[in-house]
């Protein structure tokens, strides 16, 4: 796997060139090294808990969330099933851009989501980066309906891609420990950079987005979907234009969320549901905030219109 990904993988800090040993992959320019595991390398560098310990401290909170969520889901048996991390997409009345309608019975509105972002864009036989991919549900769909030529995973959750790479693998995928500030990437590697509600954990959203335009190819797409305040959906269109890309969508699809998070609430606080009481996590703050159940801060803000799902296509021109 090391071999496939190696001449494009380089140092997450300086984007050095990297040696490879049976144990770990070490950067000629910077020094970092990067730990080769059972079945997947963890490019994370360390370094940071030193060098920004504010921004760290988030990210180990983000990884211990969905450890917990991860474990959750094993305890409950359906662990095998609940391979997207998302609120999903119900079909209204509104501007629709999929141009397929799934078959799918388990995970439907997820797909939805996946499918809507896609729209029209070409993922046939394209080079494609998941960036916070959870637990790769969206990769697998990516694979069903469109067939590229390959896909990274990348998250910053080890037991996420531990989940992803035991699943039997599909030869085009490979599954990375990584973070989105500091994608290990050489320029230019991808035609293709999807990235559904993930960013809302990154602490440095500009170089979350510069890392974005360097890794993909002048004519890529990257594929963005969020829920953000109603204020900050200007001020991220700002920062995207700033690092270089060009807004071709901005499509507010609350309503459409909205509709699925009601149809997940029955099924999350059910007896194997994530946000039923003997299933829910212990570290993370308020489950049904987390997953947006009717009620909850984020779904009422949602429902007012103050925060909003958007969903992007951008392109590197
Ligand atoms: C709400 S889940 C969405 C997962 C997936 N995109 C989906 O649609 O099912 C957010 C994911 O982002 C990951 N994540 C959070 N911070 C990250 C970072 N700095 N770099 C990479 N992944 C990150 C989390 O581990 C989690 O898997």
């Amino acid at each position: 796997m090391v071999q496939h990904l190696h001449a494009r993988l380089v140092c997450s800090s300086c984007k050095g060139e990297l040696a490879q040993s049976d144990t770990s992959l070490q950067c000629h320019r910077c020094l970092a090294t990067y730990l080769i595991e059972n079945r997947y390398v963890s490019m994370l560098d360390r370094r940071e808990q030193v060098d920004r310990p504010s921004d760290w401290n988030r990210k180990e909170g983000e990884i211990r969330d969905y450890s917990e969520i991860s474990n959750s889901l094993a305890l409950s048996g359906i662990g095998r099933f609940a391979t997207f991390l998302n609120y999903g997409y119900v079909s209204t009345g509104n501007e629709q851009h999929a141009v397929i309608e799934p078959d799918d019975v388990w995970n439907r509105n997820s797909v939805k989501l996946l499918l809507e972002v896609v729209g029209r864009t070409t993922v046939r036989e394209q080079e494609v980066i998941d960036i916070g991919c959870g637990r790769g549900g969206n990769i697998a769909a990516l694979h069903k309906y469109f067939k590229p030529l390959s896909i990274v995973g990348l998250d910053i959750c080890p037991a996420n891609i531990a989940y992803c790479s035991a699943k039997p693998r599909l030869t085009e995928s490979f599954y990375l420990v990584g973070d989105a500030e500091n994608i290990p990437f050489a320029d230019e590697s991808f035609d293709v950079v999807l990235n559904m509600e993930s960013a809302h954990a990154y602490p440095n959203r500009t170089r979350f987005y510069e890392e974005v335009y360097r890794i993909m190819r002048y004519g890529g797409v990257f594929l963005y979907t969020e829920l953000m305040l109603e204020e900050e959906v200007v001020q991220n269109v700002r920062l995207l234009e700033e690092a270089g890309l060009t807004v071709i969508r901005n499509q507010d699809v609350t309503s459409n969320v909205l509709l699925s998070c009601d149809e997940n609430a029955k099924q999350r606080t059910g007896a194997q549901g994530i946000a039923n009481n003997a299933n829910a996590s212990t570290t993370i703050g308020d489950i049904h905030d987390f997953i947006a159940l009717p009620g909850s801060k984020k779904y009422e803000e949602m429902k007012a219109g103050t925060r909003q799902y958007r969903m992007m296509n951008l392109v590197k021109r």
